[in-house]
């Protein structure tokens, strides 16, 4: 049996492509669309009802232009609000992504852990349900990354080394003040400055993001419900608004996917 319809990425902005290209990397018969809710972005700044009802109209969107086999909400946020709910609509398999709390409170030799995420994410209740699950043994120090989400959705291309060593900074010192050995990567926008994070945090800190955790169940997924493709076409990146088309198409460049513009004009 074989399936040849995409697997859909959602994220209010560029977040979730590097998780897309893990998938990638590793199912190159797989076809992919990607979808920024560029006209709701930041999600992190929202309402839980907001978030929801973004989310399930994003999804809408997706089958506008091909009723995806598998859907990923490639957004902490999205997922640690919505998840449940867009499970209940849907009828094919709904991967969220959610923060690495377990793995990093396992690899912390100090039981001290931190987590970088948004707002919504940092303050919600999914959040501190995982700590309380997974790291009760630990202290975890929070952080919310507001700036550094919109710096890298606006700015990423744009932005010199200072620039991006400046928006990290007050992360980076209060993650070393508070003397963790494990950083949570809580928002999928924060990978692109991974590299960063890491050489300014030093090597007694680890970086933990949940890329390995949530591709391998994508691929758990697709091979128990026998949903493999077997013919390979057109990657395409969309979003709900053209904020920064350069950006995008920039985006879209770096993930070899094709920039296929708003999604409901189609
Ligand atoms: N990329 C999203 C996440 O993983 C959030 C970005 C936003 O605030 O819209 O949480």
């Amino acid at each position: 049996m074989s399936n040849n319809a995409p697997i859909a990425f959602i994220d209010s902005g560029v977040g979730g492509l590097p998780y897309l290209q893990w998938v990638k990397d590793r199912l190159p018969m797989e076809n992919f669309f990607y979808l920024a809710d560029s006209k709701n972005f930041p999600y992190g700044e929202k309402t839980q009802e907001e978030i929801v009802e973004l989310v399930l109209q994003a999804v809408e969107y997706l089958n506008r232009v091909g009723n995806p086999k598998l859907l990923v909400i490639a957004c902490n946020t999205a997922s640690v609000t919505a998840l449940e709910s867009v499970r209940k609509k849907l009828d094919i398999p709904v991967v969220g992504v959610v923060p690495a709390v377990k793995p990093a409170a396992e690899m912390s030799q100090k039981k001290r852990i931190g987590v970088l995420a948004t707002e919504r994410t940092v303050n919600g209740s999914y959040l501190n349900g995982l700590i309380q699950d997974f790291a009760s043994h630990c202290h975890v120090e929070k952080i919310a990354g507001s700036g550094i989400v919109r710096f890298v959705e606006n700015n990423f291309f744009l932005s010199d080394l200072k620039e991006k060593n400046f928006i990290i900074d007050k992360a980076v010192t209060r993650f070393q003040e508070m003397d963790v050995d494990a950083v949570v990567l809580g928002c999928t926008h924060f990978i692109y400055l991974s590299d960063l994070l890491q050489t300014r945090l030093g090597k007694n800190i680890q970086i933990v993001d949940s890329r390995d955790g949530v591709g391998n169940q994508i691929i758990h997924i697709i091979k128990e419900k026998a949903l493999q493709s077997e013919v390979k076409t057109e990657d395409r990146f969309y979003c709900t608004a053209e904020i920064c088309v350069e950006s995008y198409r920039n985006f879209a460049k770096m993930f070899t996917l094709t920039y296929s513009g708003v999604i409901g004009e189609l």
